[in-house]
């Protein structure tokens, strides 16, 4: 393990190998864990889960030495240098801020907690350590996005002035009666968990303008029924839970400089399939990428060429997802930089999310960072 508060030199430079373990081998730490295994500049040493079939397999699968059902025993013994949270989201900050006051680099799950309060005390946490806090926005590393992304930068749209957003699932509500529905431990339902993947999409394509204004409102027609279930999320599983979160929610944005932005999240709908989309508005031209239907994901670009309208579809590069997350986390940790990256992003996304059902609550528009 590294020491806490002293950024280690040795720590820094591309060709040092890492010790790294994963807390939570659900959907999302079983991502970490095939990323992790597949990098052979790391050592994965250490796993922690509550499960031990899940121990035992991935163990196994991986010839991972640590195996803990205690999280605070990994990390006071396993000597990582970083180490992937994929736990219900209640249990980010304590376990990120125990591990960042250990000296590790830490990479969590979206959402990165919560509430914005909790997601600020970590980043206190990792400023207080100098060490690398990230969150894994996966869906930003696919290729539509990647590809938008370089139209975006080439300026062939223009500034953008409008954007819209979703991810609306036919039936996916993440185990009724689990973490994910309770409001304690998700800290909210569909846009907490899926709306805020499209946030994170449009703003980066967008190019990170500030939030200053969130109008939301909330629903759960769904869940509260037994209806619109499906199969993620396989722990802290309790008979007779409430459903206590929305499954629906809309929010309009306004973003610094005039610009707004639609976002709409979604567990359970009546619609034919699943839709995830970002569409951006410039004054030059329009884009949208959209996935989830039948005919796989798709990008079209609507500009002028020589003075014609013309539709542009880009050839789509490979998907990163996880794995490009977890090598991004890698890299910051193998930088110089640690400093630049401390959480202080995924934050603001948790300060957007917050906004929207303070406003949803409300029934009024909720200022953000006024
Ligand atoms: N980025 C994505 O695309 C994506 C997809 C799914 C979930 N997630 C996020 O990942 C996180 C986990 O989601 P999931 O669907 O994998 O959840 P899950 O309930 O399926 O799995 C959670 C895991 O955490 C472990 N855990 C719980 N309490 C623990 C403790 N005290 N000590 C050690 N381990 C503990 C459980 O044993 C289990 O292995 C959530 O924050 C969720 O929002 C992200």
């Amino acid at each position: 393990m590294t020491d806490a508060l002293q950024p280690d030199a040795a720590a820094q430079g591309s060709d040092r190998r890492l010790r790294v373990g994963v807390i939570g081998l659900g959907w999302a730490g079983q991502q970490h864990v095939a990323a992790y295994a597949a990098d052979p500049t790391v050592d994965l040493a250490a796993l922690s889960a509550m499960e031990d079939h899940l121990l035992a397999q991935f163990g196994d699968l991986h010839d991972v030495p640590g195996r803990y059902q205690d999280w605070q025993q990994m990390i006071a013994e396993a000597e990582l240098d970083a180490v992937s949270i994929a736990t219900p989201t209640f249990l980010h900050a304590p376990m990120a801020i125990a591990a960042l006051e250990a000296g590790l680099h830490v990479i969590t799950e979206k959402p990165m907690a919560e509430n914005a309060e909790s997601a600020a005390r970590m980043v206190e946490a990792a400023n207080r350590a100098g060490r690398v806090l990230d969150v894994s926005f996966n869906h930003r590393q696919r290729g539509d996005v990647t590809a938008l992304k370089q139209v975006v930068d080439s300026g062939v749209l223009g500034t953008l002035y409008y954007a819209k957003t979703g991810w609306i699932r036919r039936q996916g509500i993440p185990g009724l009666g689990t973490w994910f529905t309770k409001a304690k431990s998700s800290g909210g339902g569909a846009m907490m968990d899926i709306g805020i993947h499209m946030l994170d999409m449009a703003l980066h394509l967008m190019g990170e303008p500030e939030v200053t204004a969130a109008s939301a409102s909330t629903h759960a027609e769904f869940g509260p029924l037994g209806r619109g279930g499906s199969g993620f999320g396989i722990s802290q599983v309790e008979e007779g839970v409430p459903f206590e979160v929305e499954d629906l929610a809309t929010a309009f944005l306004r973003l610094e400089g005039g610009g707004t932005l639609l976002l709409e999240s979604s567990w359970a709908q009546w619609i034919p399939h699943d839709l995830c989309y970002v569409t951006l508005y410039g004054a030059d031209g329009g884009a949208t990428i959209e996935w989830g239907g039948p005919d796989g994901p798709s990008i079209t670009v609507w500009t002028e060429v020589a003075g014609m309208p013309a539709v542009l579809e880009p050839v789509v590069g490979e998907d990163g997802r996880h794995a490009a997350a977890v090598a991004g986390f890698l890299h910051k940790v193998r930088s110089d930089s640690w400093a630049e990256h401390n959480g202080a992003l995924a934050l603001r996304r948790a300060e957007v999310i917050d906004a929207c059902y303070a406003s949803a609550k409300a029934g009024a528009e909720v200022a953000i960072g006024a």
